[in-house]
């Protein structure tokens, strides 16, 4: 898992630098709340704001989820959450009362709480006053996001074409957003289309009689992806390359996985993992796209080897593994496959053409794949990891490494490579079946990272 340490974290955790830190205006990240089994989904009550049909029918939904609704603020309760439904805004006025509700509230959210907005997407053709409200509920929902404290974070659910805010499929998002297993994730936004989806009630075992397989994990984020799809209930094939198979093999050992050497890139590299996943597992249901690699040089010095060896391993590999995978009978129904994309592909990052490329190229091979997985009943989506701590950021100059840390918004400290687990998790199951071509960063709402 991680071997990276973030000291300042730790040493934070002590009053004394707690009281040098407040003194000279540093920073002082919260401990994150991050999922344990058995641990309750929030830490109190929810506070459901809204006054339609749709805040009716979530609220009709939460105690489904085990959790306590409360439709009003009762003075002194600290909440777990707020949830506020914004579904049926039609114009700016709109959104006074539900902004204001939640401004009153925030000052009742336990450490560790969350925001949850339910809106439609200003896609389509609206009349401009209400795509300008719907649109307006993201600029809210962002900039609240940042001024969360304690560890609190924001995010919103998007009901696309058709969807109630009370479907199954929304509340599978929700579960994910209210969740600990949502920790690093903040100020982002995931769009349910298709109503569809059953709601399973018990969350332990979610991945329960499903074969996964996960490539770069020998280490770092692969190997906490491995781990988490196992505690979920998955069947795992690790895959990393030979020059790391005694770490390979540790890892699979330590969870319970299968190991299989294999170099992305090679010849025949679908069908060995299909043969492999399949001989051991009958079929193959989850594919996790982890393996990749940096080779950090500014565009006017960079080499033909260095351009070549990013776009191949991190997205001409994916391009063709995919091929293989929908081109065969192994693959399960209603396959999921999990992409790993990052920030650079999204706001770009100085040095890392080549890296930022492959990263983009992934978010549009996600996107342009999306139909051919809906018409198997699955689904392909990314994750956009911000600056997660692994010998992968360990590699970045101290001095960036410290600022890039100290500069993330609210949260104000790096992710683990647990928290990108955690999302690539929830994207292989069913809760996230109303989820397809989508990219979700996990990056503590900050654009920095490797
Ligand atoms: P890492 O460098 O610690 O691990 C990557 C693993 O992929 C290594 O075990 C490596 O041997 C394996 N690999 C490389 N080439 C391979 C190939 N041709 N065939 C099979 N395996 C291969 O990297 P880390 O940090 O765990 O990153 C994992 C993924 O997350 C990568 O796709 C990376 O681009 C992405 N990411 C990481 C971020 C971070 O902050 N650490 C931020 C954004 C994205």
């Amino acid at each position: 898992m991680a071997t990276a340490q973030d000291n300042y974290l730790k040493l934070l955790s002590h009053p004394v630098a707690q009281e040098v830190a407040g003194r000279f205006g540093l920073p002082r990240p919260a401990a994150l709340r991050r999922y344990r089994p058995g641990e309750p989904l929030l830490p109190g009550p929810v506070l459901l704001l809204g006054t339609g049909t749709g805040a009716d029918a979530v609220a009709g939904t939460l105690p489904g989820l085990g959790l306590q609704v409360r439709r009003q603020a009762a003075s002194g309760e600290r909440l777990g959450a707020i949830v506020a439904v914004l579904d049926e805004a039609a114009g700016p006025a709109d959104l006074a009362g539900p902004a204001l509700a939640l401004g009153a509230a925030l000052r009742d959210l336990a450490p560790g709480g969350r925001i949850v907005t339910i809106s439609r997407p200003a896609g389509g053709a609206l009349p401009p006053a209400a795509a300008a409200a719907r649109q307006g509920v993201q600029g809210l929902l962002r900039s609240l996001a940042r001024e969360l404290r304690g560890g609190a974070t924001g995010n919103g659910i998007l009901l696309g074409e058709g969807v109630q805010a009370g479907a199954p499929a929304v509340l599978g998002v929700l579960r994910f957003l209210l969740s600990a297993r949502s920790a690093y994730v903040d100020g982002q936004f995931l769009q349910v289309d298709g109503a569809g989806g059953s709601f399973e009630a018990a969350a332990e075992r979610p991945l329960a009689g499903k074969a996964a397989v996960v490539t770069g994990a020998a280490r770092g984020i692969g190997a906490a992806i491995a781990e988490v799809l196992r505690r979920d209930g998955a069947d795992v094939v690790v895959v990393d390359v030979p020059a790391a198979g005694e770490q390979l093999a540790a890892v699979a050992n330590r969870i319970g996985a299968t190991a299989l050497q294999l170099d992305i890139t090679g010849p025949a590299a679908g069908a060995r993992i299909l043969e492999r996943t399949a001989g051991r597992h009958g079929r193959l249901d989850i594919v996790v796209h982890n393996a990749g690699i940096t080779r950090d040089k500014l565009l006017a010095n960079m080499d033909a080897d260095r351009w070549k060896a990013v776009l191949e391993v991190n997205l001409a590999a994916p391009l063709r593994l995919n091929e293989a995978f929908l081109a065969s009978d192994l693959l399960g129904p209603a396959p999921r496959f999990v992409c790993l994309a990052s920030t650079s592909g999204i706001a770009g990052n100085r040095g890392q053409t080549n890296y930022a490329a492959s990263k983009a190229g992934i978010i549009g091979m996600v996107n342009a794949s999306a139909p051919l997985l809906a018409a198997r009943g699955g689904a392909i989506n990314a994750v956009a990891p911000g600056f997660i701590e692994t010998e992968m950021t360990a590699r970045m100059p101290a001095a960036t490494r410290e600022v890039a840390r100290r500069l993330l918004p609210s949260l104000q400290q790096g992710g683990l490579p647990q928290d990108v687990a955690e999302a690539v998790a929830f994207l292989a199951s069913a809760d996230a079946a109303g989820i397809n071509g989508q990219t979700l960063r996990v990056c503590g709402q900050s654009l920095v990272g490797a």
